[in-house]
């Protein structure tokens, strides 16, 4: 009788126990001091504008103009969320949330309608000018994205991110806008997500400028990527930051690659080397250039299929050295978490010459990390919790920046599944940091609902709703808006707070 209450009472205590370390653990829990919180947007996504004040042609105002049924809706970034005109409340709605900094890109096409230095648009800096100044009258820091998808059409014509010289016109594009913006800016992000760029615009295709390149074009486009945000830090860090004195670095995009089973491991690594590695390895490793799993693969596949040279352009020993450690930042943009595996349903299921033959992988999403309505985002928060550990293994914990992260939904004020997203992911954020990651920062995509790419108007990432019928376009604060200025303003995570969302209000801070 003794042995056995005593024994039930132990197992209440360690019940309790648990419970307690599970509570302290997960209920309300600190961010580090001096960690950033900040939202995002992209220039072609919010500003509309398209063609006023001299601005010229991108990539995707011909995209939308000339092959609308490839966009979900229809729609175009003509007049998105008219950020143009209505700057000052987006500037609003950063003081209402108390962010620390706001992540918005400049539009080449405005700032250089020719795409060259020979002629700067004088009222495309002043509205960039305009709006920075908007900001730190509130002390909001920028954080700018020179390159954020919106090629100039006239550099498309000219071969884009496939052509060599690009590293040179993005250079120059890069100089005007540290000479212009630098005294005021002091944190630039040179790329936002190579692998969208390469594979999404010049692989698949499903992206502008759509070409269908798979297994040559996206390695060409890599590389000029990689040697233009070269380019570009090597620039800034020589000439602009001994007198600005910010930090530059490149947005790489990264979801978690799973390994259906530990026989998958390999697969999976294989398909990271490919999706991130190919990005993050030449300027986070030790060594520099490609993953050595990804060249291998490429030269051998390549070999076997006649082609005289690896499809892969590599980099010289001198370029090696050029890209290496241009990144003050491992800055990482990531929404979700894939299963891979490689079995004989990957043999020829593929293309050839393709990328996604090279990876030679399979891979599928699990319908019970569905917790929305939307097809683009799912929810696994474990996922993010394995990558930031794998960065921090793989790169010698390097300073890690979170420049995006975020869930869709499709519209509605009480977006309850965004706000478990936002959650569960900040948790994994903060689980990683307790095992030492060096995590600086976190921004969510997006401050507000904007013209998702191919997906238009369809998919909405807000914290803010954007009302499309309204001419004003009316932005409203949703619930998760209301739980980010909390999670910000306590600098804690508490998953039990409910807010009141009945008035908005500026930040005290701000
Ligand atoms: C440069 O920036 C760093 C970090 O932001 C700061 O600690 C330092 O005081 C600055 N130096 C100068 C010369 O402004
Ligand atoms: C390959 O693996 C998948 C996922 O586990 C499985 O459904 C499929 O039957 C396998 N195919 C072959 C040919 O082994
Ligand atoms: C929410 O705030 C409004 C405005 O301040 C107030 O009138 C209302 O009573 C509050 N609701 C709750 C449930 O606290």
């Amino acid at each position: 009788m003794f042995i056995k209450e005593s024994s039930i009472l132990l197992l209440i205590c360690c019940v309790f126990i648990a419970y307690c370390e599970a509570s302290d653990r997960h209920d309300v829990r600190k961010f580090p001091e001096g960690f950033l919180f900040g939202a995002a947007t992209a220039a072609y996504q919010i500003e509309g504008g398209f063609n006023e004040d001299g601005k010229s042609e991108s990539i995707w105002d011909r995209l939308s103009h000339q092959v609308p049924s490839v966009v979900q809706d229809g729609s175009t970034g003509d007049i998105a969320d008219d950020s143009y005109h209505l700057y000052k409340r987006d500037v609003e709605m950063m003081r209402e949330l108390g962010l620390d900094f706001y992540r918005f890109s400049l539009s080449w096409t405005r700032i250089l309608p020719t795409s060259f230095p020979d002629k700067i648009n004088a009222a495309g800096v002043e509205y960039y000018n305009n709006l920075i100044d908007e900001m730190l009258k509130y002390n909001i820091f920028p954080l700018v994205t020179l390159y954020h998808w919106d090629l100039p059409q006239k550099l498309m014509d000219m071969g884009g991110w496939t052509n060599p010289h690009i590293v040179d016109w993005y250079a120059d594009y890069a100089r005007v806008a540290f000479e212009t913006f630098g005294n005021k800016v002091k944190h630039w992000i040179t790329i936002n997500e190579p692998k969208e760029i390469c594979y999404l615009g010049y692989a698949t295709g499903l992206l502008a400028p759509r070409i269908k390149g798979s297994g040559y074009a996206d390695y060409m486009c890599s590389k000029n990527v990689l040697m233009a945000h070269a380019k570009a830090y090597h620039i800034y860090d020589e000439e602009f930051r001994p007198k600005q004195n910010g930090s530059i670095f490149i947005s790489i995009s990264a979801e978690w690659n799973e390994p259906e089973s530990e026989i998958h491991a390999e697969a999976a690594d294989d398909k990271a080397q490919f999706d991130w590695g190919q990005y993050a390895h030449p300027i986070f490793s030790k060594t520099g250039g490609y993953p050595e799993e990804m060249t291998q693969i490429i030269s051998r596949k390549s070999a076997e299929q006649g082609f005289y040279r690896s499809r892969l352009p590599e980099f010289s020993p001198e370029e090696v050295e050029y890209v290496k450690g241009t990144s003050d930042f491992f800055c990482l943009n990531h929404y979700s978490t894939q299963v891979v595996y490689r079995n004989e349903s990957a043999v020829g299921y593929y293309d050839t010459p393709s990328h996604d033959d090279d990876v030679g992988v399979r891979i599928y999403q699990k319908e019970e990390w569905r917790i929305g309505k939307s097809q683009v985002t799912m929810y696994v928060p474990w996922g993010f919790y394995k990558l930031l550990k794998t960065i921090r293994e793989k790169y010698n914990n390097p300073p890690i920046f979170i420049t995006e992260n975020g869930f869709a939904t499709h519209g509605g004020l009480e977006d309850n599944d965004r706000v478990t997203y936002y959650r569960g992911y900040l948790n994994s954020v903060l689980d990683a940091i307790e095992d030492g990651s060096d995590i600086r920062g976190y921004t969510t995509w997006s401050l507000m609902d904007n013209f998702e790419w191919v997906r238009g108007y369809t998919e909405k990432f807000g914290l803010y709703e954007v009302d499309y019928e309204s001419p004003a376009r009316t932005r409203t604060p949703r619930k998760s808006a209301f739980v980010y200025k909390e999670i910000i303003r306590s600098r804690s995570l508490d998953h039990h707070y409910e807010p009141n969302t009945t008035i908005m209000t500026i930040d005290e801070r701000h």
